[in-house]
């Protein structure tokens, strides 16, 4: 972090302000999250421009009166020493995860004041440190206080304060007590089990309501790096967008940006970008089918240990999804008996269509929103009707009325 110092003064003199000029030369790649098997794309040139919009809630047709995005960030700005002293000195017991910026450690602060305070009381908050090799962190930490620091929605995490004292980066961001959806998917273990299909729904909505909130925001903002591992989830397993290190305004003029510098994540990444640099909200549309896809098949979207043709999973289910026979060979084998085909016929029908190579053709992420509303919606319909005793997980209602345990020819199929 060499010419951090000078790129923050110059962050500080513009009133928080991001200059292109500041962040010049510290356009190198995230490093790729070492968890993650979905490495990070970084073909170089110009740096990314950012520049903070007015006072806006979203566009008339923005029915979500809950989100804000104010004039200018309104964080706590925190010393090194308080952040050092919220989190036990940074103690490796507190490390909750680490990605391409740095490591996120616990900390507690005073729900009042926001001050550090004493171990175990006070509230829990994550917070990420920004590892001095990053040579590309000045320019996401700036765009994570710019952006993430002036919006405010239910499905968007909520970034609380930073620090840029000493030379050090840090943000501060409310706790999500159970991490990240990557996590949840791809991890196994006592902690980790299956998500169940109605819990993956109620995941999707709300990332999708915060996509569609970024995007129907007087200047839209593409969001840039949708991916499991920027998918966070509270106890309730509400989710919440965090990373807005990429992000970008839409383009004022034109349909897209054309960026020469092409970042993202691979396997996320829509197609039209990672060809030609050009960026439109609709990338983004691209990125969340790329998740549907995970959610329904419980696969990463990139696993080189996989068979070669089964690799890259969009190019591998594609096929799959637009066979209604040949879907449950594709579906979760985890989610057996928990969805009805109907459902799964639906869900891999908006996949589809989030996944066209042309990003006109692409849904908006509001009726992406209203399309699994209605996936949801028939699901709880389905069980209400359903008689009691076949509620239960694995147990279907034969035609005579007796239980049996589920199979694949099954509940709903
Ligand atoms: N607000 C938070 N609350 C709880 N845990 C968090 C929070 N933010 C991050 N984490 C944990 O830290 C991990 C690393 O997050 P981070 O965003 O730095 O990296 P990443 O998303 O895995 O990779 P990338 O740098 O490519 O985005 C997450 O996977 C999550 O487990
Ligand atoms: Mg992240």
């Amino acid at each position: 972090m060499g010419n951090c110092a000078s790129a923050i003064d110059a962050f500080v003199q513009r009133g928080n302000r991001a200059s292109p000029a500041a962040t010049a030369g510290m356009s190198a790649s995230r490093r790729t999250s070492s968890s993650a098997t979905t490495g990070k794309l970084s073909t170089l040139s110009s740096a990314s421009t950012f520049m903070p919009s007015t006072v806006s809630g979203g566009d008339d047709d923005d029915d979500d009166p809950v989100g804000q995005i104010l004039e200018s960030p309104n964080l706590k700005i925190y010393t090194f020493a308080e952040l050092k002293s919220a989190t036990r000195n940074f103690r490796p017991e507190t490390v909750l995860g680490e990605g391409g910026f740095g490591k996120v450690y616990k900390g507690w602060v005073d729900e009042k004041t926001m001050n550090p305070s004493k171990a175990s009381t006070g509230v829990m908050v994550a917070v990420k440190k920004l590892n001095p090799e990053s040579v590309q962190g000045m320019e996401q930490w700036q765009s994570e206080v710019n952006f993430l620091g002036r919006i405010s929605h239910p499905n968007l995490v909520r970034l609380l304060g930073y620090s840029m004292d000493d030379n050090e980066l840090l943000l501060v961001y409310e706790f999500m007590a159970k991490g990240s959806l990557e996590n949840h998917l791809f991890r196994r273990g006592a902690v980790y089990e299956p998500l169940p299909w109605s819990l993956r729904l109620k995941i999707l909505i709300g990332a999708a309501r915060g996509l569609a909130f970024l995007h129907s925001s007087e200047r839209q903002i593409i969001y840039r790096d949708f991916k499991a591992s920027n998918i966070l989830l509270d106890s309730h397993f509400n989710a919440k967008l965090s990373d807005f290190g990429l992000a970008k305004h839409g383009p004022d003029g034109g349909e897209s940006h054309v960026t020469t510098r092409v970042m993202g994540t691979y396997g996320y990444a829509a197609p039209e970008y990672v060809s030609t640099g050009h960026l439109y909200v609709k990338s983004d549309v691209y990125g969340f089918g790329v998740v549907l896809l995970e959610m329904i098949s419980g696969l990463r979207a990139l696993d080189p240990s996989r068979e070669r043709e089964k690799v890259n999973l969009v190019n591998w289910a594609r096929p799959l999804l637009s066979d209604r026979r040949k879907l449950s060979q594709l579906m979760d084998g985890g989610l057996e008996g928990q969805y009805n085909p109907k459902a799964a016929l639906l869900a891999a029908q908006l996949t589809l269509r989030c996944l066209n190579g042309d990003p006109k053709r692409r849904p908006s992420m509001k009726e992406v929103v209203e399309a699994l509303e209605k996936i949801e919606s028939s699901a709880k319909g389905r069980m209400a009707r359903e008689p009691r005793n076949s509620s239960r997980r694995g147990l279907v209602q034969s035609p005579r009325g007796d239980s049996a345990r589920n199979n694949s020819s099954s509940r709903g199929r």
